[in-house]
């Protein structure tokens, strides 16, 4: 893949926050929603390339709109790809006007990215660098914490995990509390939790839950671009999601996923911070335009780049 799609696509990242910038906190998810696949959808377009959608935006809040699963975009010239994408990952806390939503995007080459239905869970755990070859998803909370303290050189205690607060994890949270840790409780958005674990400053440690298994593919994505580590296992909630999981090639549910089975190859990962989070700054709104924060990286490579970015409205008539 050619390195400066990576700097195409951030393009695509930057309009879709900007535009589900706009309802920050204005209670209305389905509009923040629907302006951010709106606006990717229109961007996407003006990239030189041939993508399949392999993980969609596909809601009940946004059932009858675009960028869904199967749909080709890009202007149909240049490389085949896939692509696996959120306009808007948080699309609550955007409208509360929480903590960290953020648009995303991974881009492979094809066959490289699971392709999890949506609605289906995944159960996840995921460090930066240091950990990735010692956490096993199969091993308790408190073994993997050991385990990663003496990678650390430091104690549980220093740690900090991040978890979804959800009843489905009142036993991990107490595992958890157990076992000494320190945890950041999160109301939504684990794909940002888990890229956090490998941003040196954001005092993430490591991931433990089940959410979405399509963010766990976008997080797996994240992570190999920057050398941590995940491993997921699927939980269909009914028979017909395991149906439609099989029907796009996936037929072990028991199985543990590394994270080169959920994102193989070359990996490209563009992120742009719709709200303020622990690695990027939302979207701020001048008279004159926006201003954006972005993070674009490259598995190749290894490559994070840090991108922050003026947009001047009255130069830009799409926005
Ligand atoms: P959406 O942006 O699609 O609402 O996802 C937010 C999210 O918190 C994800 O980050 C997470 O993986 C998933 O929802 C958890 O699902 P649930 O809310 O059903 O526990």
């Amino acid at each position: 893949m050619n390195r400066n799609l990576a700097l195409e696509f951030v393009r695509v990242t930057e309009m879709a926050a900007i535009a589900s910038a706009r309802f920050m906190g204005r209670g209305d998810e389905e509009g923040a929603f629907a302006s951010s696949i709106e606006a990717m959808r229109c961007m996407l377009d003006s990239v030189e390339c041939n993508a399949i959608v392999v993980i969609g935006a596909g809601s009940d809040i946004a059932e009858s709109s675009s960028l869904r699963v199967g749909e080709t975009v890009g202007s149909g010239r240049g490389p085949q790809l896939e692509i696996a994408l959120d306009p808007l990952e948080g699309v609550s806390v955007c409208a509360m006007g929480g903590q960290n939503s953020l648009s995303v995007m991974a881009i492979a080459e094809k066959g490289s990215l699971l392709p999890t239905p949506s609605g289906m869970y995944m159960e996840k755990i995921g460090t930066g660098p240091e950990g990735k070859m010692v956490i096993d998803i199969l091993e308790t909370p408190r073994e993997n914490l050991k385990r990663l303290a003496e990678v650390k050189n430091c104690r549980i205690s220093d740690l900090t995990a991040v978890i979804l607060e959800r009843e489905r994890h009142l036993d991990l949270i107490d595992d958890v509390r157990v076992a000494g840790a320190r945890i950041q409780l999160i109301r939504d958005g684990d794909v940002a939790g888990a890229i956090s674990t490998c941003v040196a400053d954001s005092g993430i440690d490591i991931l433990f839950g089940t959410g979405g298994a399509t963010e766990g593919v976008v997080a797996a994505s994240a992570l190999r671009c920057m050398g941590g580590g995940l491993q997921g296992i699927l939980k269909p909630k009914n028979d017909e999601q395991e149906t439609k999981a099989r029907q796009r090639g996936i037929t072990e549910f028991n199985k543990v996923f590394d994270i080169e089975e959920l994102a193989s190859g070359d990996v490209m990962f563009c992120a742009t911070g719709v709200t303020n989070g622990s690695f990027l700054e939302g979207v701020k709104f001048k008279s004159w335009g926006a201003i954006t924060h972005s993070k674009v990286m490259r598995s190749r490579s290894g490559t994070v780049r840090d991108i922050r970015a003026e947009h001047h409205f009255d130069r830009k008539p799409r926005y």
